[in-house]
């Protein structure tokens, strides 16, 4: 028997926890499996087609899963009208960076493309047994109803999912897999189906994040980000301020600027989707969906939101004082809040998924639960509060404030970190590729949940899902320690505590990391871990140099700690270059074992269980350090002051933290990230610029 704080998000694919795949020792399904499942065995291998494959969302996905499926030999057939213009041909360059010239050339050689004329599929298609039609037609229903006749009269049995922006599944008559922007690059689709089927698990199994949310008209991401465009319009309306420029605000409150959002993906198109998800929802919801004349002004003409530079007026727009601030927050905040009590009144999705699709698919800096869960439900309402008295008419519907009741359950305080046990070993899983406070909170929650319930050995790892890799600290969370050193010391003192408690409050912890990367302040918080255990290939890195900041997680001693002085050298060297390396690489220095997957899984979980891994533990030296190399040898050239400064001042921490005793290193490196943070050249760096672009209005 399982238990978990709350269901693991796995679970919603019918893929179990992510204890099993360690206690099983592998993935719960398997690509080549499935790919005979969906397509056919070898010898009778059917194919994917994909109809509206030269259009924006067609031409991305033949990439995307034509890359995936090659390698299984599954054929893609991308048929479209015969005076689409060719959006396959544009994706060309980015499939020949991805996977260079003789890759794309082989991925491309598996697509076969079709014309036709919208009422007679072609004959030769036949001959590829179509077995998946992914449908990327325009957003009209009788035109998406009577292509899948079309295609059913033809190929009785074949399995339809739409990529529909908004339409449901009982509309339609088919599975929804609505994907996000951009298409050939973002895996996130979000699913709507009555169970997991074998398609959406083979999604996952190829490397996607397939996401099921409910049946409804619209679907989570556009409910956030359609509602947000909305909102913003609304405030235009309001006061007149220019698009650009309410974008500004919109990135500085919530994170999007879905103004220029809708340029850059294409505004006459973009223009109509949003136009049409709103006009669908507020025919069932009300005033608060209702789209602005701007907004179908611009559907209408398909023009662009931004004017182009040079017309940008040299006057600037400013808010003035706080009443103009509260009034933005109204429209915007308050809209969004008033939508997302429906997402939830609807139970469209797992509370993970609604808050973690804002963040994945439209920018969110963070996802909208946990922006909602900081203001708690009295600040929340009321935020609703302010923007039913400037747009009364909102409040008369679609508004469902008791959904902010249950805020101190696990489903809300656990939204990017889970915790499960049998019973005598836990398992931690992190969903958010980057560290933040509320992954800080929710880690201690976890950790604090697993002691109470009689826990001592612990895996720590990533979600399986959301989360494809581990890519450090947000580096928004230092914007208040570019002008406050005391403020960097809050953020680099609790994050390292609570990385401590990994190696303090257990008696075995095993870190395991797998997906793409594991890099800074997540490596450094998975170091803390008693073994740690990578799967072949992922990388591992410091690159904190380079941003350039000064590790505050303990990576300038904690390594140095558990190694040999012999490795110091190579430690010293991730540190100071910021190259990164392969797992494979660095066991018996930096982590304790890598393997194939399969084979790390069975590791982690015989080292969790006291079982015979081999794998010895390595102490963590608690004395000072002696004889730390204070000169590096083969470190590229800085190539520039910054980096030169972020070498001197990251190669003081490791002195002065090695130096010291390990009760005192973590405040002194506390100090050495934190002082950093204000100098001129960290400024002036990565988190300064994103600063700048971000905040300072
Ligand atoms: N644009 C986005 O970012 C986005 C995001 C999510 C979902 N969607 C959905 O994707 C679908 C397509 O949108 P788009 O933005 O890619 O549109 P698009 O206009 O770029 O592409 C549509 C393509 O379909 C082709 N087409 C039209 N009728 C056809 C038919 N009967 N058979 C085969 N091909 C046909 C067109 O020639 C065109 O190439 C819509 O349902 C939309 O709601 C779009």
């Amino acid at each position: 028997m399982i238990h978990s704080m709350r269901q693991s998000t796995l679970e919603t694919l019918g893929l179990g926890s992510v204890l099993e795949i360690f206690r099983n020792g592998r993935l719960p399904v398997d690509a080549g499996k499935l790919v005979n499942r969906v397509f056919g065995e070898p010898g009778k291998r059917g194919s994917l087609v994909v109809s509206g494959a030269n259009g924006i969302v067609g031409a991305g996905k033949v990439m995307q899963l034509g890359s995936r499926l090659e390698p299984y030999g599954v054929r893609v057939v991308g048929l479209d009208f015969p005076d689409a213009p060719d959006g396959i041909g544009k994706q060309y360059p980015g499939l020949v960076r991805a996977f260079g010239p003789e890759g794309a050339a082989r991925i491309m050689t598996n697509v076969v493309r079709m014309s036709y004329d919208g009422k007679n599929l072609p004959a030769e298609l036949e001959g590829f047994r179509p077995r998946y039609l992914l449908e990327a037609i325009p957003e009209i229903l009788d035109i998406k109803k009577a292509h899948y006749d079309l295609f059913r009269k033809a190929f009785p049995g074949i399995e339809i999912r739409s990529v529909t922006s908004g339409f449901p599944s009982a509309e339609l008559g088919v599975g929804i897999a609505h994907p996000a922007f951009p298409h050939e690059i973002n895996k996130v689709w979000e699913i709507v189906e009555s169970e997991p089927s074998p398609i959406t698990q083979l999604h996952w199994a190829l490397g996607m994040i397939p996401i099921p949310v409910s049946d409804h008209w619209s679907f989570v991401l556009d409910v956030q980000f359609c509602g947000l465009t909305l909102a913003g319009t609304r405030y235009h309306h309001a006061t007149n301020m220019p698009f650009w420029k309410i974008d500004k605000y919109l990135r500085q409150l919530v994170g999007p600027n879905p103004f220029r959002a809708h340029d850059a993906i294409g505004a006459a198109g973009a223009n109509f989707l949003t136009w049409s998800c709103l006009h669908h929802l507020s025919q069932r919801y009300g005033a608060l969906f209702e789209p602005t004349p701007e907004l179908v002004e611009h559907k209408d003409s398909g023009q662009n939101w931004y004017p182009l530079d040079h017309f940008r007026p040299l006057v600037d727009w400013r808010l003035d004082g706080n009443e103009a601030e509260e009034e933005l927050r109204g429209w915007i905040l308050g809209s969004l809040i008033q939508m997302t009590s429906l997402t939830l009144h609807e139970q469209r999705g797992h509370l993970a998924h609604v808050n973690a699709i804002g963040e994945l698919c439209a920018q969110f800096r963070r996802g909208i639960l946990a922006v909602i869960r900081d203001l708690g439900p009295d600040s929340a309402i009321n935020a609703v509060g302010s923007y039913h008295r400037l747009h009364p008419e909102a409040a008369e519907k679609a508004w469902y404030p008791a959904v902010f009741e249950g805020m101190e359950g696990h489903d809300w305080q656990q939204l990017y970190v889970n915790a499960e046990h049998d019973g005598t070993t836990g398992v931690i899983t992190i969903s958010r590729e980057s560290y933040n406070a509320d992954v800080d909170r929710e880690l201690n929650r976890a950790i604090d949940w697993l002691r109470a319930e009689g826990i001592a050995n612990v895996i720590v790892t990533g979600d399986f899902h959301l989360s494809t890799q581990m890519v450090g600290a947000d580096t928004s969370e230092f914007f208040p320690a570019l002008a406050d050193a005391s403020e960097g010391a809050r953020v680099a003192g609790t994050w390292s505590k609570t990385a401590r408690r990994l190696n303090d409050d257990f008696e075995v912890s095993v870190g395991f990391i797998n997906g793409k990367r594991c890099l800074g302040g997540m490596l450094e918080l998975m170091m803390h871990c008693h073994y740690l255990v990578a799967a072949n290939g992922t990388t591992l890195g410091m690159p904190e140099v380079t941003l350039p900041v000064v590790p505050g997680m303990e990576g300038c001693h904690w390594p140095f700690r558990k190694a040999g002085s012999e490795h110091w050298p190579k430690l010293l060297n991730l540190l100071l270059s910021g190259r990164s390396i392969k797992a494979e690489d660095a066991a018996a220095w930096l982590i304790d074992h890598a393997g194939t997957l399969d084979e790390s899984l069975k590791v982690v979980w015989s080292l969790a269980t006291g079982g015979d891994s081999g794998v010895a533990r390595r102490k963590v030296e608690a004395g000072a350090l002696k004889g730390v190399p204070t000169e590096v040898g083969g470190l590229p050239a800085a190539g520039g002051p910054a980096t030169d400064a972020a070498r001197k001042a990251i190669m003081g921490s490791i002195q002065g933290s090695c130096g010291a005793t390990l009760a005192e290193a973590l405040e002194v490196q506390t100090r050495h990230s934190a002082e950093f943070m204000t100098t001129p050249e960290c400024r002036k760096g990565r988190v300064g610029a994103e600063y700048a672009r971000t905040v300072v209005k």
